[in-house]
């Protein structure tokens, strides 16, 4: 009997990981069966972790918190991208059994913003937020798009001062960025993850085309509600970047590209 393809996603903690019911309908689609298992690994444990999985035939895999700087240790080639963003979430094994990483996180992002809101990214300002591990994963794409400028504006200017000096962008204060005007504006701080929006002014979104936040839950975020009562036009979630990702992940170890609306909605529903 043939094996199904074996997938998985490693993190700590792991449980409330939403990847295994995306790519089985990712898997859908293409016709296939696979199997994608959530892997708890212990902290101090993901090379010895994901080594074993592999020896057992693990094709690929999805990496969360907090191991994706331990990824980026563990392949044996980084993409580019991966490099910038000093993060992997995606390990692919190759034939000969070498491990290629790369990060899907920001090509999701992009890929959200262009299908789901019908933003164009090329000649707009944005203004991303936060200057930690999630804004890292998301610059280098969101530069390869082409837009007019790229700030990025920090609670502790200067995290966001040290990554615009790598990437060669504007860094402001958030008090700075409060006074500018921009089409898109990111959210990429943690803040939601307690129930807050960064310290932004109303007037920063009059002229926002879309404001994105990169976490998401089952009810608008906070930094949502600030864009829409500042006059954003249109104000999303991370939803459409999870659904992303793991879409790109899945092309780069099947060579299959999924379509994302219908998970997306699916995903949606069973939040509400
Ligand atoms: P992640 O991996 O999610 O990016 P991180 O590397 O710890 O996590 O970075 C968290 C980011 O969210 C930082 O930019 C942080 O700002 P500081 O550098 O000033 O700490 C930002 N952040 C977290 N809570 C915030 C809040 N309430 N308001 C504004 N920024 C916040």
């Amino acid at each position: 009997m043939q094996t199904k393809p074996r997938y998985a996603v490693f993190g700590h903690p792991i449980a409330h990981s939403r990847s295994p019911e995306i790519h089985l309908a990712f898997a859908l689609q293409e016709q296939v069966h696979i199997s994608y298992d959530k892997i708890l690994l212990p902290i101090e444990g993901f090379s010895q972790g994901v080594a074993a999985e592999i020896q057992a035939g693990l094709q690929g895999a999805n990496v969360t918190v907090p191991f994706k700087l331990d990824a980026c240790e563990f392949a044996d080639e980084l993409s580019v991208r991966a490099q910038l963003a000093g993060a992997v979430n995606t390990l692919v094994v190759r034939d000969d059994g070498s491990v290629y990483g790369d990060n899907s996180d920001g090509l999701g992002l992009m890929n959200d913003i262009e299908k789901q809101y019908g933003v164009s990214l090329q000649d707009l300002s944005v203004l991303v937020v936060g200057a930690g591990g999630a804004v890292r994963g998301i610059l280098q794409p969101l530069l390869e798009r082409n837009p007019k400028a790229v700030s990025v504006a920090n609670r502790t200017v200067s995290k966001a001062q040290e990554l615009a000096h790598i990437l060669d962008i504007e860094a402001l204060s958030l008090q700075d960025a409060s006074l500018r005007q921009f089409d898109i504006i990111i959210n990429g701080t943690s803040s939601g993850l307690s129930d807050q929006a960064p310290d932004l002014a109303l007037a920063a979104f009059e002229q926002c085309q879309l404001a994105y936040d990169m976490v998401y839950g089952a009810k608008p975020t906070a930094f949502m509600d600030l864009a829409r009562q500042g006059g954003a036009k249109q104000a999303a979630d991370g939803l459409g970047m999870l659904v992303g990702q793991a879409a790109v992940s899945y092309q780069w170890w099947r060579g299959f590209q999924p379509q994302t609306e219908s998970v997306l909605q699916s995903l949606r529903a069973s939040l509400c």
